[in-house]
């Protein structure tokens, strides 16, 4: 079987590892003929060190196999580059199965030129009536919807799905959201969370990251709060980790500014800790937010005061912001995934969207939907910090984890795609 893996942006990253690791799995325990033979291409829809290469290290990702270099631009104009560079790729390698994670533009993109290629047939002297022109496509988070297609990702996941021969589930609704659309039972396979194999994987060595220390969290450089939350059984000092980067969220200055405003009355109680999304800095420095913030650069050891509690730092690399979110008090975000990552840790989070495409999150208990509303950000978070857990080890802490949500998707993935496809 021969794969073309797909990426492009930093969530993709941590679905593809798990799929590695099973092919790596599968090719140590089978003779070599049958080997699973794969090509990852990264697209460069995101391409800082920080939003890109720290994930490959911290992941111990190959290196991509073919790089398409494709950087920002609007989305007809990264949707049409990813297009035109990957099909030369594809009708280059021929390979027997696209297969494609998540629901960003690169995803979506790929899928379409792979729906529509059509191989050359080779001068074989063979009769090439039975031998496969096309690819089949793979999607991995299939079946996700927010019904709600103001956001580019849900347009994205239902294009996505909609020509997918095969659709890997990770939460049950999943399963009805297709079934709903006329997809084929058959098509759709529930294997689970690739994201959180990764997590899992990774859990024990992200404890070994020093980012407690580096933000002075340990030795309470950071500011001290209120004394009902400073007098926690802990040895570092309370915080909250907060993410921002939905266009809806930052694009629009006065939503942004009353998410602002929100997070700093919640600042007088708790410091927040906040990666910054390159988008969105982009979006502090157009609407000039940075009264609202401290700056602190990890790489160049800067900082900026403005005497807040909000503390805006560069993007982290997957370790340090897997020990920084397993370590908190609260998640507050717009992240799709971190909604999920939190359920598994057992972090309370708020997240700032009218609506989630991952509803077991809220059913499992750790998650909470609250818009963009002031009072509701400051007041369920409160609430959240007040009743949330300090995690020690939650690992063996014995939580309910959603079903299938075990490390092993991506085995279950390999062995359908080895059970199913069709030899030529
Ligand atoms: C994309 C995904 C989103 C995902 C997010 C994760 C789509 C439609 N959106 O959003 O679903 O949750 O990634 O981060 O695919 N930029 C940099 N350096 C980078 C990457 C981006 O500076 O390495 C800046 C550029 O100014 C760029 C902006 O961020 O214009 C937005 O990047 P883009 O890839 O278009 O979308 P994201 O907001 O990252």
């Amino acid at each position: 079987m021969k794969l073309i893996l797909i990426v492009g942006a930093r969530p993709n990253f941590m679905k593809i590892a798990s799929i590695i690791d099973a092919i790596k799995t599968y090719n140590r325990n089978t003779a070599a003929p049958e080997h699973i033979k794969y090509t990852l291409v990264h697209t460069g829809q995101h391409y800082d060190d920080a939003m890109s290469e720290a994930f490959f290290r911290d992941l111990d990702l190959p290196r991509p196999d073919i790089y398409l270099g494709i950087g920002s631009g609007s989305h007809a104009a990264q949707t049409a580059e990813i297009m035109k560079r990957f099909e030369p790729v594809l009708l280059e390698l021929q390979p027997d199965m696209v297969v494609l994670v998540g629901d960003v533009n690169s995803t979506v993109a790929c899928a379409l030129v792979a729906s529509k290629i059509e191989y050359p047939a080779k001068n074989s002297g063979l009769n090439t009536q039975n031998l496969r022109r096309k690819p089949r496509i793979a999607h991995v988070e299939a079946g996700l919807r927010s019904f709600d297609r103001t956001m580019p990702e849900e347009i994205n996941r239902l294009l996505t799905d909609a020509i997918s021969d095969f659709l890997f589930t990770s939460e049950e609704r999943a399963n009805q959201n297709l079934l709903c659309e006329g997809i084929s039972a058959e098509k759709i396979f529930f294997v689970g969370n690739t994201m959180i194999d990764t997590l899992l994987k990774h859990h024990e060595k992200a404890r070994e990251s020093n980012i407690l220390e580096r933000l002075g969290l340990k030795n309470n450089k950071i500011k001290t709060q209120k004394p009902c939350f400073a007098t926690q059984s802990s040895n570092h000092t309370p915080y909250c980790v907060l993410t921002l980067h939905r266009p809806s969220n930052v694009d629009n200055k006065e939503t942004f500014q009353n998410i602002l405003e929100a997070l700093m009355e919640l600042s007088k109680y708790i410091s927040i800790i906040f990666p910054t999304h390159p988008r969105t800095m982009n979006r502090i420095k157009e609407f000039h937010f940075e009264r609202y913030f401290e700056f602190i650069s990890l790489s160049s050891g800067q900082t900026v005061t403005n005497n807040r509690n909000i503390y805006c730092l560069e993007p982290l690399g997957y370790l340090d912001f897997l020990c920084l979110m397993s370590n908190a008090k609260l998640v507050l975000t717009d992240s799709g995934g971190m909604q999920e990552e939190t359920t598994v840790l057992g972090i309370p989070c708020v997240t700032m969207r009218e609506n989630t495409e991952r509803p077991i999150t809220i059913t499992m208990g750790t998650n909470v939907i609250v818009g963009t509303d002031k009072r509701l950000i400051i007041d369920e978070s409160l609430k959240k910090i007040d009743t949330g857990k300090l995690p020690d080890n939650p690992m063996i802490r014995s939580r309910k984890y959603p079903p299938l949500w075990d490390g092993k998707a991506g085995h279950r993935i390999i062995s359908i795609l080895l059970d199913r496809i069709e030899r030529p």
